[in-house]
């Protein structure tokens, strides 16, 4: 099997698993997502709902599906048909490579517009003084610019094929292993430039002192699947990346890595930007997904060294995001490598051109009035839509199903074996298989049902 694992690829050690895994999680959804959601929804007390959440069933699924792949040392669709031959389970790999695929399309606009900013930062843009107006007018721009866009997207997508078609090793883990300590030194550099300026108090305050009047309903469940999101569990990325790892590491302590890591960062952005946001009167932190390409280039203009604070910061998006898309393709191309058995370069150009394609009506969406910008009927932007469908429901849906494999289908019991090759006892294995098969079908099918509803 070992010799198997040597032809597919894989990682060089447990620390590279971890970076790479943590560089997957860590990305726009940390540091874009996460502090819009926090500002929208009571700042502290979502945190620590947020933070409840990864910790216990976010974990709890990372651990189920690194067990998968590595046990079947495959990707999505392969690995179900080698641990469940003729059951039809192997579908719902197929539907974590669609997600991936779909996801990725629409993630890689987003990336692009970071990619976009970083230059505009570096010009100078955000160092004039500006107004609400000014900013809001230059995102306007900016979004509708097609041309533009499809430029950014395209050199994103571009760069994310050339490493991932190099292969796991020579591609991925040497790219994201000289990516992360860059990401991590600017995210300490713009946490400590943001803590120690002047008025940070009352940022800190809002981000840090839960306020429990504003949780609702609709507040846990969004801080559940952005733990998952966040995480990059329930689509077979994690399935993909534990396929590549030795028997001899722990699932357990790597799982826990990653979670911990994925979660600094989070936390970390929120540092970043609650601070800055409050020390500029009259700015709010509920501004929603706009909170980073609207209000923060307004913040940089109005802060001593906000060129280069802005520069850094974007480029710090860029990075995340990289580490992400890279994930994304790498599920779809593994899929074709496994079980279309295509050569790893055709498969990550192939799937790239394909990206580039269905990424044209999320491109359209942001800006202007055209048809993508609205939907019949639904009346809404098709990146927004895409989103909601696959980043949002066919993500629970997708994480539902996990655990009720490897709950009822697979057996608790085979993952506990796969966990405990590394020659480690799983200590809390009791727990997990009770959160396993209980608490998570449970819970999620209820999330599933309430939002529905
Ligand atoms: N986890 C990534 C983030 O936080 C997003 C992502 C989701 C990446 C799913 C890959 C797959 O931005």
């Amino acid at each position: 099997m070992d010799n198997d694992l040597n032809k597919r690829g894989s990682w060089s050690s447990k620390f590279t698993f971890i970076l790479v895994a943590s560089g997957s999680a860590i990305g726009l959804g940390n540091i874009w997502r996460f502090p819009y959601l926090t500002g929208m929804n009571g700042g502290a007390a979502f945190v620590l709902i947020y933070l409840s959440a990864v910790f216990t069933i976010g974990l709890a699924l990372l651990l189920a599906e690194t067990s998968i792949g590595r046990a079947a040392k495959g990707a999505p669709v392969c690995a179900f048909k080698r641990l469940k031959p003729n059951s039809g389970w192997h579908l719902l790999g197929v539907a974590g490579v669609i997600t991936c695929t779909v996801i990725l399309s629409y993630y890689t606009v987003i990336a692009g517009w970071t990619l976009g900013y970083s230059f505009k930062a570096l010009k100078g843009d955000f160092s004039k003084s500006l107004t609400t107006e000014m900013v809001k007018g230059m995102f306007a721009s900016f979004s509708s610019n097609t041309g533009l866009i499809i430029l950014l997207f395209f050199i994103f997508i571009f760069i994310t094929v050339l490493i991932v078609a190099k292969g796991v090793s020579k591609g991925i883990e040497k790219t994201v292993k000289s990516l992360m300590p860059i990401l991590l030194l600017i995210l300490i550099y713009l946490v400590i430039k943001s803590v120690s300026a002047k008025g940070a108090s009352e940022g800190l305050n809002f981000f840090l002192k839960p306020d429990f009047s504003k949780v609702t309903w609709d507040t846990v469940l969004l801080a559940i699947t952005q733990a998952f999101f966040s995480l990059s569990v329930g689509i077979g990325i994690m399935l993909t990346y534990g396929s590549y790892l030795s028997k001899k590491e722990s699932l357990v302590s790597a799982g826990f890595w990653i979670v911990s890591l994925d979660t600094i960062v989070a936390l970390m952005a929120g540092l970043i930007i609650f601070p800055t946001l409050f020390a500029v009167p009259g700015m709010v932190p509920t501004e929603g997904p706009p909170l980073v390409f609207i209000v923060l280039p307004l913040v940089f203009s109005k802060i001593a060294g906000g060129a280069i604070f802005g520069f850094l910061f974007f480029l710090l998006l860029v990075v995340a995001a990289l580490t992400s898309t890279i994930s994304l393709l790498e599920v779809v191309v593994a899929y074709c490598v496994d079980t279309r058995k295509w050569a790893r370069k055709k498969a990550a150009y192939i799937v790239g051109l394909f990206i580039i394609f269905i990424g044209i009506p999320s491109i359209l969406s942001q800006g202007g009035s055209n048809f993508f910008s609205s939907l019949p009927v639904i009346k809404k932007p098709f990146l927004d839509v895409v989103d909601l469908i696959f980043g949002t429901y066919g993500y629970m849906f997708g994480a539902l199903l996990i655990t009720i494999f490897v709950g009822y289908v697979w057996g608790t019991n085979s993952a506990i074996n796969e966990i405990e090759k590394c020659g480690r006892i799983f200590k809390l294995k009791r727990i997990w298989s009770f959160v396993i098969k209980w608490i998570m079908p449970l819970l999620l099918s209820v999330i599933l049902i309430a939002s529905f509803i």
